[in-house]
């Protein structure tokens, strides 16, 4: 039976300690709440590291039967790896990073690496001894990025999923960690990659792409044989227990005494691990300007401060909460009466009753990172409201801010726009209060934690899908002979060939991938066999393809059909074609080639292309959909197609064709055995065109009308090549 293993840095527990045994309660956070229902199920497991240094064998051994009652299985970690796997690599490295705080003097420690790389082959081996082939794997978070390729260095079939709970940064900032390459490859071991945000996706696209040698074709990144699907799926929280708790008898006290106790004042709730990425000092720079500039709300309003202590080891965190103690205890100084606080402030955690009480009773929550991967705080306070009213002001930086469209949004280094979202907020009259909060939890009643992992988990399941329906369709051992066998009986071959992509690889510079001595031997081997009728067809000039293979025994197509060449005959053309168009299309080519370094235009006879394979990654693409939304109407009037390929676009007479080229030999002989190879868009017309009997190979991955596929002109040249091998030379 195959079973699920959830890998997290730090298990769903809390644990604590007393003179001589731990005690353990399941933590309630989202993520816990959402994978209950994965990993408390049959063998399913979920694998982390408890929290604390345990360092005694009895400890560790009591420690993990006590885990083990409830599904987890625990990693343990030494002083030195907590310290720099957890505090240093993780938090003084990705974390700031990631959140796109740089610092000029940043020290990327090389131990620190090399811990983050022991540890996450500590979880590697955690994993395997409890993985099997078919099992499904799912890894969160920033501190276990290396963690899948691990894992699929050893189980190349498993199914993996990450996702990554906060940020992915623009690839400028990424590309400043020195070991860039290594977590972006530890990252591509998985199947599918998760983010909180569509903007998180292409980050991590552009950075896949820019980085190492792989491609990406919308959201599928191509890593050699591999297809990764990278997608956003916003988490969602438990909405029922936020919605339901307020009715709980205990909670209704609590919301009772809030409500006495501030029966004077509004109440604006602020709630937050302490962090810097929380824009907590700036927060209450934006709360001081209200009582120094409006001091009408002074005894009207209080705000409400819960920090959650969080990686204070860590010094940029220490300095951070001397800093807030410092500001609270400077405006609390500074504008307080006898009968009024205006800033209550907890660093601590409490039961998620309080919580429940103070997001129903708070009359504003305010929400201002600096930059959050999502913030679970803002959905929360929204399911609370179950009588629709409140204020959110949410931070556009948050993940947050992309589905909850209906809080007032704002810049969080914009002092004055905060403090004026706090006066809007206070006085916004009941009905519109109402509006936006139904809106809100709406959406955060849809798109719950269930949900989240429901569309992460079947998501999975389809890529594996993909990818297995990729692998049957390749040439495997089993198929390859079996073409070989059905060639070696066949008597009458046509053999059509495209050649960039196909038969060479593609380079910078289109004259350089001339044909090579190995190819050249192999195309007379099959050439001389009487049975083989043997096609080159290209989108390549004629003049180009005839310079390489006009002497050869060969037909030659050029220019996608647009030329033929017979054996031992010169060139002709199609006859009845058009080229007048290129006097209108040229110039917009034109405008493209000077606005976009490294592109320039091709043109041959019948068509023009506009090559990019050199313009600045992303530039290229960008101007190429440009040019295709440009040509798009003029195109049509005049009879002209738009032909995206591999880095180029190319405009060409409509008439001209691959399939139709290819139709007009099909039908020349009686052929036994007919196969095709291509890799591009316009090889798709051939697969199309031929007869149903006839094999068809489309070389890379993507989708394509062919019936099977191999993955380079590598694998190609060899099943060319066992054709010419002990077959009886007819
Ligand atoms: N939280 C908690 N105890 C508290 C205060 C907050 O468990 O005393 C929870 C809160 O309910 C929320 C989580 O901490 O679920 C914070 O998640 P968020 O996404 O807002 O920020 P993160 O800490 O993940 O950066
Ligand atoms: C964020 C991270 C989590 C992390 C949590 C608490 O939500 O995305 O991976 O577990 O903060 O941080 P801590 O360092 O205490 O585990």
């Amino acid at each position: 039976m195959s079973k699920t293993i959830i890998v997290s840095n730090r298990l769903p527990v809390k644990i604590s300690k007393t003179d001589n045994e731990y005690i353990l309660s399941t933590s309630e956070g989202g993520l816990a709440t959402g994978l209950g229902s994965v990993y408390k199920h049959g063998n399913n497991k979920w694998i982390g590291w408890p929290g604390i240094e345990i360092t005694e064998a009895d400890d560790r051994d009591k420690m993990t039967a006590q885990l083990d009652e409830l599904s987890l299985v625990p990693v343990f970690l030494e002083q030195e790896e907590i310290n720099q796997y957890y505090e240093g690599f993780s938090n003084e490295v990705l974390w700031p990073i990631f959140h796109y705080y740089i610092s000029t003097y940043a020290v990327y420690k090389q131990s620190n690496w090399e811990y983050y790389n022991i540890v996450n082959n500590k979880f590697k081996d955690a994993i395997l001894k409890i993985a099997q082939p078919g099992d499904v794997i799912w890894i969160h978070d920033y501190q276990l990025l290396l963690l899948p390729s691990l894992i699929r260095n050893e189980l190349p079939d498993v199914s993996i999923g990450f996702f990554l709970h906060i940020p992915f940064p623009s690839q400028e900032m990424f590309r400043l960690i020195p070991w860039r390459y290594e977590l972006l490859e530890g990252m591509l071991g998985s199947d599918l990659i998760g983010f909180h945000t569509y903007d998180d996706v292409r980050h991590f696209l552009g950075a896949a792409t820019r980085i190492l040698p792989v491609t990406s074709s919308a959201n599928i990144i191509t890593n050699g044989e591999r297809s990764i699907v990278v997608e956003s799926f916003p988490m969602g929280i438990d909405v029922k227990k936020y919605a339901s708790l307020p009715l709980k008898k205990e909670v209704v006290e609590q919301i009772g005494s809030i409500k006495e106790t501030f029966k004077n004042t509004k109440l604006i709730l602020s709630i937050d691990r302490l962090d810097y990425s929380k824009g907590i000092l700036q927060r209450l720079l934006a709360f001081e300007q209200l009582l120094q500039q409006h001091p009408e709300y002074c005894g009207k309003v209080t705000l409400h401060m819960i920090i959650v202590p969080s990686r204070d080891t860590v010094p940029q965190y220490a300095h951070l909460r001397d800093e807030i103690d410092k500001r609270v205890g400077n405006i609390n100084g500074m504008y307080r009466n006898l009968d009024w606080t205006p800033i209550h402030y907890y660093y601590r955690s409490f039961p998620i009753e309080t919580l429940s009480a103070l997001y129903f009773a708070a009359d504003v929550c305010l929400v201002t990172p600096m930059r959050d991967g999502m913030n679970l705080v803002s959905k929360e306070y929204v399911a609370s409201r179950i009588n629709d009213d409140g204020v959110l002001i949410l931070s556009e930086m948050a993940g947050a801010s992309k589905e909850l469209i209906d809080a007032l949004i704002v810049n969080p280094n914009n002092t004055n726009e905060v403090c004026n979202a706090i006066i809007t907020a206070l006085n916004m009259p009941p009905d519109e209060q109402k509006r936006r909060m139904q809106q809100m939890r709406q959406l955060v009643t849809k798109f719950n934690i269930t949900h989240w992992v429901k569309i992460f988990m079947e998501r999975l399941k389809e890529v594996k899908q993909m990818q297995r329906s990729m692998q049957t369709r390749h040439v495997s051992d089993g198929t390859e002979q079996s073409i070989i066998n059905r060639y070696r009986k066949t008597k009458k071959r046509l053999i059509f060939l495209d050649y960039d992509g196909t038969l060479v690889g593609f380079k910078s510079n289109m004259a350089m991938a001339y044909p090579d001595k190995e190819l050249l031997s192999l195309i007379d081997k099959l050439s001389s066999d009487r049975a083989n009728d043997l096609v080159i067809i290209s989108g390549r000039k004629h003049e180009n393809i005839g310079e390489w293979f006009g002497d050869k025994d060969l037909y030659l197509i050029a220019e996608h059909g647009a030329w033929f060449k017979q054996k031992n005959t010169s060139w002709h053309k199609i006859s009845g074609l058009s080229d007048s168009w290129k006097h209108d299309i040229y110039p917009v080519f034109e405008t493209y080639v000077d606005r976009t370094p490294g592109s320039f235009i091709e043109e041959k006879t019948y068509s023009l292309v506009w090559h990019y394979r050199n313009a600045q990654k992303g530039l290229g693409e960008l101007r190429a959909n440009e040019l295709m939304n440009n040509l798009k109407y003029i195109a049509n009037d005049k009879g002209l197609q738009l032909l995206p390929g591999d880095k180029v676009l190319e405009v060409k007479n409509m008439e001209i064709n691959k399939g139709k080229a290819a139709l007009t030999l099909v039908d020349k002989k009686e052929y036994d055995f007919i196969i095709a190879f291509g890799d591009d868009y316009t090889d798709e017309d051939v697969f199309k065109a031929l007869p149903d009997s006839a094999v068809t190979i489309k070389v890379g991955g993507n989708l394509s009308a062919a019936k099977f596929y191999l993955r380079n002109p590598t694998e190609v040249r060899k099943l060319l090549t066992n054709f010419t091998e002990n077959v009886p030379v007819h």
